[in-house]
């Protein structure tokens, strides 16, 4: 079936705005960045299985209704477009994709649709149509949602936290880095302020034990300014490649 105003029904398109963006899922053909409209992105969930442990869950980004985000206390605000990057999955992949994905509901997330704006070509400035896309969203029911976040208590949280796919801190600035290099318009104040947070604690963190360059700037154990971050980003196409995906 296809509808016009909503793309095509019978074609798979899957929303990311976590780690999604820099860690595709397998066998997409197309990538595509822009945003989608009424949710929020925040850190609030937690992760028991990527980013953190069940003992000691780290932190990662759900999407929040703006409905139910307008009802609550939150320090950010936010922008009303929410950027990340549309993937399409050819029709003899998708069972195979949609099974690899729905790993991934397993801490939490629920699957909703919704319509993704890709963003404007300079050749063609003309609105592109919106894409029906599948969403994974940590409704506020489920038991990892966490709700609003002091955000200084946040970024110490992610700092201190690591889990099976690696480092909390590491998600994080692959995350800023990542939107950043979505479109001119596609940073994300709520995620930049905890990157920034999280530099200043570092930074603090060497200067108390005393780990300095040439010209008194804080460097990490590899010798880089702590206020630069060492996140790289890098393409995972396949599922041979990819360990279990996270959020
Ligand atoms: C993502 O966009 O990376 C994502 C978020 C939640 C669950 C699965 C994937």
């Amino acid at each position: 079936m296809a509808d016009d105003s909503f793309g095509a029904y019978d074609d798979f398109w899957l929303f990311g705005y976590g780690s999604l963006i820099w860690k595709p899922p397998p066998h997409y053909d197309q990538r595509v960045p822009g945003y989608i409209e009424g949710y929020v992105r925040r850190f609030w969930q937690a992760s028991e299985d990527h980013r953190g442990t069940p003992e000691a869950p780290g932190r990662v980004v759900t999407l929040i209704d703006r409905a139910h985000w307008e009802t609550l206390v939150d320090e950010h605000p936010s922008p009303h477009l929410t950027w990340g990057a549309a993937y399409h999955i050819p029709q003899q992949h998708v069972a195979e994709v949609r099974n690899y994905l729905d790993i991934r509901e397993i801490n939490g997330y629920s699957i909703q649709y919704t319509p993704f704006h890709p963003s404007h070509s300079a050749a063609d400035p003309s609105p592109p149509k919106p894409i029906k896309c599948l969403v994974y969203i940590g409704l506020p029911s489920n038991p990892q949602f966490l709700g609003p976040q002091d955000p200084q208590e946040l970024a110490a949280h992610i700092l201190k936290s690591r889990g099976p796919s690696g480092e909390n801190r590491e998600y994080l600035f692959m995350l800023e880095e990542a939107l950043l290099g979505l479109s001119p318009e596609s940073g994300d104040g709520h995620v930049s302020d905890l990157v920034a947070r999280s530099r200043e604690i570092e930074a603090e963190e060497k200067v108390k034990k005393g780990v300095h360059g040439e010209n008194g700037d804080a460097k990490d154990a590899d010798g880089r300014r702590a206020d630069i971050g060492g996140a790289e980003l890098h393409k995972v196409g396949s599922t041979e490649e990819q360990e279990e995906v996270e959020k």
